[in-house]
């Protein structure tokens, strides 16, 4: 199965490519990105996949897929707007806005949505969430964006200590791409 990802980040069609076994994933080659101003995931996920769609050739499927992180002690954000939040500089910015923030408050979940078009302009979709805890400290180097600092529940390292395949087993992602799966049959 051939699909083409509307996104920037080359990582995440990486890790796509790996949760979606059988599929082929390219990254669609644009500048005219729509902006993610959607108020939640499942609407900057379909965005990217309806402009995927419109540009993908007409027998792959259209993915989308958005993201973000919740944090407790910055009241449930920076969530859906994580990505213009962080501006490039997820872990500075992140420990930055944690500083002083102790126990409960550095609880945090990722989330994501992934949405998938078909050739026929059927819809698929799919969530996940992974919960932990964000350290006090940057450590390992693989992933990207936080994950130098997110520490799942029941781990005592870092997403990018533990690593790419841990990562393909338990990431929200991962579950994201399981559910949608099951839909294809
Ligand atoms: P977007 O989905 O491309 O809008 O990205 C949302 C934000 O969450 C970006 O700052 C990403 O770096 C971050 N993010 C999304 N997924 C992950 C992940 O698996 N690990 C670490 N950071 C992530």
């Amino acid at each position: 199965m051939r699909a083409v990802l509307a996104s920037r980040n080359a990582h995440k069609a990486r890790e796509l490519e790996r949760l979606l076994p059988g599929w082929r994933i390219d990254v669609l080659a644009a500048d005219d990105y729509p902006p993610e101003t959607g108020a939640t995931y499942y609407e900057n996920a379909s965005g990217k996949a309806l402009f995927a769609r419109g540009r993908a050739p007409a027998e792959a499927w259209a993915l989308g897929e958005d993201s973000g992180i919740e944090v407790d002690g910055l009241g449930g954000g920076p969530g859906v707007t994580s990505s213009r939040s962080a501006a490039g500089d997820e872990v500075g910015w992140l420990l930055g806005a944690l500083d002083g923030v102790e126990d409960e408050g550095r609880r945090a979940r990722y989330v994501s949505e992934l949405v998938a078009i078909g050739p026929d302009g059927k819809e698929l979709r799919g969530t996940g969430t992974l919960s932990g805890r964000i350290a006090h400290g940057s450590s390992g180097s693989e992933g990207f964006g936080f994950d130098p600092v997110f520490v799942p529940d029941g781990e005592e390292r870092t997403v990018a200590e533990l690593g790419d395949e841990w990562k393909a087993r338990h990431s929200h992602r991962a579950s994201a791409a399981r559910e949608l799966l099951r839909q294809t049959g």
